[in-house]
């Protein structure tokens, strides 16, 4: 399975913002993942970034101003608006929001957007005066209302030296919201999926847990798998280093129990659960309520078992479990898949260095409800994350593209 953004069309509209720097970074990340980038930049960009910019980034001419007499480009722009998967543009300005809203078409881009029959992404940035002032909110919810996606903005610091909201959102946020754009209308459209992630905290006292090594990527690719096909994902999520994704539903838990409830909860109504979580089998019994001091012998502590989340999970949806082993990896996961009642799970080897905790890779087994094995070869998580989802929307009875 490519990358969302694999052979996509895209078009970057750029406008006159100091934010337009970062679009170059969001550029040179769109072609890196395989993406054809054609930039149409308004006046007020160029003021801030040049053209030659964006060409040496992309590889393409950049399509500036629509009166240019030397550029056919300025008449292939139309033509180019009518190929393209999606249209991007970031940053959007206060006043190119107000134009978009009015369907005013004076320069290239405006001409260009008018032109597309692609879904259109707009991520704003601009002073946090003119983002609040009535006229932008009431642009916005214009463009919102006519299905355009926005993007943003985030709060934080502006140019001005101002704290607001007004922030251009970051490149990796930008990808995930353009995944998002362009996965939408996907084979999971429609269809909500829990997924969990990480490796539950149980509390020992107030400074120490009992936890696991698990990173949390293996969840987090699956979230960002599951949304760049068009499904909801509620990522319940342990605690991880890993940056919420975007457009995904993010439910922070700590413990296993607080896993376990919010699972519960959430599943009710979904169409699929999918338990990358390393969950904690045993917690300490007695939480101490103050700091355990260090005595002359040993220290014993009482655990008592947690819930098994796969198994008390019931009901009318698919359901998905990993396994990881360090031996016996087949005939261990094809236990849990009787005593967890499970449509499918993903066995994974932790002795192998391309697999299991920290790494971006993964080897796994996926093995059915009958059992059938199907080793896959080593994929990134995210490509591991597609062939689970796969298998999900077949037994969802979606059709696969
Ligand atoms: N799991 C769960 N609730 C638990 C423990 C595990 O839902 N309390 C889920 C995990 O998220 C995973 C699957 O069960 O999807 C298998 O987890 P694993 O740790 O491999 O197996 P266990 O059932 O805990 O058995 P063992 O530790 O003996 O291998």
């Amino acid at each position: 399975m490519p990358g969302p953004l694999e052979n996509k069309r895209v078009i970057l509209g750029v406008t006159g913002s100091i934010a337009c720097y970062k679009a170059l970074d969001l550029a040179s990340k769109m072609v890196q993942a395989g993406a054809l980038v054609d930039t149409v930049m308004s006046y007020g960009a160029t003021q801030f970034v040049t053209p030659l910019a964006f060409r040496s980034i992309t590889h393409r001419e950049v399509v500036t101003d629509l009166f240019d007499p030397d550029s056919t480009y300025s008449i292939e722009h139309i033509e180019l608006a009518q190929r393209a998967d999606l249209v991007v543009i970031a940053p959007a300005t206060a006043h190119c929001i107000a134009k978009l809203a009015a369907g005013l078409a004076d320069d290239s881009l405006t001409t260009t957007v008018l032109a597309a029959t692609a879904p259109l992404l707009v991520a704003p940035a601009m002073d946090g005066g003119m983002y609040s002032n009535a006229a932008t909110q009431e642009n916005m919810a214009k463009l919102r209302q006519r299905g355009v996606l926005i993007a943003g903005p985030a709060s934080g610091r502006l140019a001005s030296g101002l704290i607001g909201m007004g922030r251009l959102l970051e490149t990796p946020e930008l990808l995930g919201h353009i995944a998002y754009a362009l996965g939408k209308d996907g084979d999971l459209a429609g269809r909500t999926i829990v997924v969990s992630a990480g490796g539950t905290m149980e509390p020992i006292d107030p400074v120490r847990v009992i936890t696991n090594h698990s990173s949390g990527k293996m969840g987090y690719a699956l979230a960002e798998a599951g949304r760049d096909r068009g499904a909801k994902v509620i990522l319940v999520a342990a605690p991880t280093g890993l940056p919420d994704p975007a457009l995904v539903e993010v439910v922070n838990v700590k413990t296993a129990q607080e896993m376990c409830d919010a699972v519960l909860q959430r599943v009710k109504g979904a169409d699929a659960l999918i338990m990358a979580a390393a969950v904690a089998d045993y917690r300490p019994k007695n939480e101490a309520e103050q700091k355990i001091k260090k005595s002359g012998g040993d220290l014993t502590i009482d655990l008592a078992k947690t819930t098994d989340i796969l198994e008390a999970a019931t009901g009318d949806f698919v359901k998905v479990g990993f396994s990881a082993e360090t031996q016996n990896l087949i005939a261990n996961a094809k236990v849990k898949v009787g005593s967890k009642n499970l449509d499918l799970i993903v066995a994974n080897d932790l002795t192998d260095p391309d697999s299991g905790f920290g790494v971006d890779t993964n080897k796994v087994t996926l093995i059915d409800r009958d059992l059938n094995v199907d080793e896959l070869p080593v994929l990134t998580k995210y490509e591991v994350g597609h062939r689970v989802l796969d298998r999900v929307s077949k037994l969802l009875g979606n059709k696969t593209g």
